[in-house]
């Protein structure tokens, strides 16, 4: 499966969806002409990462930035709130769902206990099973549609899973209905959060520091954005601060025996910790950056089970910095907390967004 997607991720694939990254990014940025203005920017960032995978991923235009989303119609709408519901609301720690605490404290009761909740009205449970199950259900009317399109091609990752599974007899047993509906929800999730998490961190971090936002507007108006702001904006906020593997045979590490099948945790939220906002500290003249470790910062993961989209997202976040910087400069609303509230969903959160305003670079 990882290797059926990995072609659409390549960097010769990559550059061919610059156009349509362009197009999203610039309806999106469209949307934030007059001179002075308040936005949540984590919303806008999530719709623009969501209709970014959309294309990219499914070839389908969700339509959720640009002057069209004004009038969005209600499917539409009704899409992208549940889409930020379920990457919001799914909680990670002691104030989310009954289940998950319960898994953190008992954890053999845990699926037993997730059974029964989701069936009950009005527990948190049963909102987030309702909620993704409408989601899917969109999700799946696009599968079906993809499927009766023979010309689908291998261009994007949905049309490269249906063709794998019409043309190969293992990959119809291993790509089964259930699976694609499953493995395209966790792309459409992984796909989209992460990214809008990243950028709407650098966005909020570089706009508490002017020094660095100066160096930023002179570095996008040469030649474009350096990569170290989005190294150290992913330093300073892990967005996924967990990984985890199962051994597949006995392991020593260090002093610990682990026999297979143990779960191994690794906290790369906790690496790399320093809570200056030195972008500088990335810059391959820099002492630091010089006797850094290979894996003392993999926001990414490490191989071989790294994340397929590093580099679609890497670029997708630059192409958004510099349509962004090339026309404003933001500063922290007034309506924005400080210091910034965090929450742990499906991943890292701005718990009240990141709210921002607006200036049109003259
Ligand atoms: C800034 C953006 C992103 C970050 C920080 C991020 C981070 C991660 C991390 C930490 C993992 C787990 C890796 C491991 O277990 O070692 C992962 C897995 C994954 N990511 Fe991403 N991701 C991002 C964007 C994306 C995008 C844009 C896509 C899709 C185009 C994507 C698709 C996936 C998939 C499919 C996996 C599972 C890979 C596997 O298990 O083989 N991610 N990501």
């Amino acid at each position: 499966m990882r290797n059926t997607i990995l072609s659409v991720y390549q960097p010769s694939h990559l550059a061919n969806l610059v156009p349509s990254m362009q197009n999203c990014i610039e309806s999106a940025t469209e949307n934030l002409h007059s001179s002075e203005q308040e936005v949540v920017f984590s919303n806008l960032s999530l719709k623009l990462a969501t209709d970014v995978i959309g294309q990219a991923a499914f070839g389908v235009n969700f339509g959720l930035t640009g002057p069209q989303s004004i009038n969005q119609s209600d499917q539409v709408s009704d899409f992208i709130n549940q889409h930020i519901y379920s990457t919001t609301k799914l909680k990670m720690d002691l104030s989310g769902s009954l289940w998950i605490i319960l898994g953190l404290l008992a954890p053999i009761l845990q699926e037993p206990f997730r059974q029964i909740l989701k069936r009950i009205p009005g527990t948190m449970d049963w909102k987030i099973e309702r909620t993704n199950k409408k989601l899917s259900g969109r999700l799946d009317e696009i599968v079906s549609n993809r499927k009766k399109n023979e010309n689908r091609g291998s261009k994007d990752f949905l049309s490269l899973i249906l063709s794998a599974r019409e043309s190969q007899n293992v990959a119809t047993n291993v790509f089964t209905p259930d699976y694609i509906s499953a493995v395209t929800y966790e792309h459409l999730l992984a796909g989209s959060a992460p990214t809008s998490f990243t950028l709407s961190s650098i966005v909020y971090l570089v706009s508490g520091h002017p020094e660095v936002e100066k160096k930023l507007v002179e570095e996008n108006d040469g030649f474009g954005p350096h990569d170290q702001v989005i190294k150290e904006a992913m330093r300073f906020y892990v967005v996924s601060p967990l990984v985890a593997r199962e051994t597949s045979k006995e392991v020593e590490i260090g002093v610990y025996l682990l026999p297979k099948g143990t779960w191994v945790w690794l906290a790369i939220g906790v690496l790399a910790k320093d809570p200056k906002f030195i972008p500088e500290r990335f810059d391959p003249k820099c002492e630091e950056e010089k006797r850094r470790h290979p894996y003392a910062l993999i926001p990414f993961g490490i191989e071989p089970r790294a994340c397929v989209g590093q580099k679609f997202s890497l670029q997708e976040i630059k192409l958004s910095l510099i349509h962004l910087y090339r026309k404003y400069t933001f500063r922290h609303s007034t309506a924005m907390e400080n210091p910034s509230e965090l929450e742990y969903g499906l991943v890292l959160n701005f718990k009240h967004g990141v709210q921002l305003t607006i200036t049109k670079r003259t």
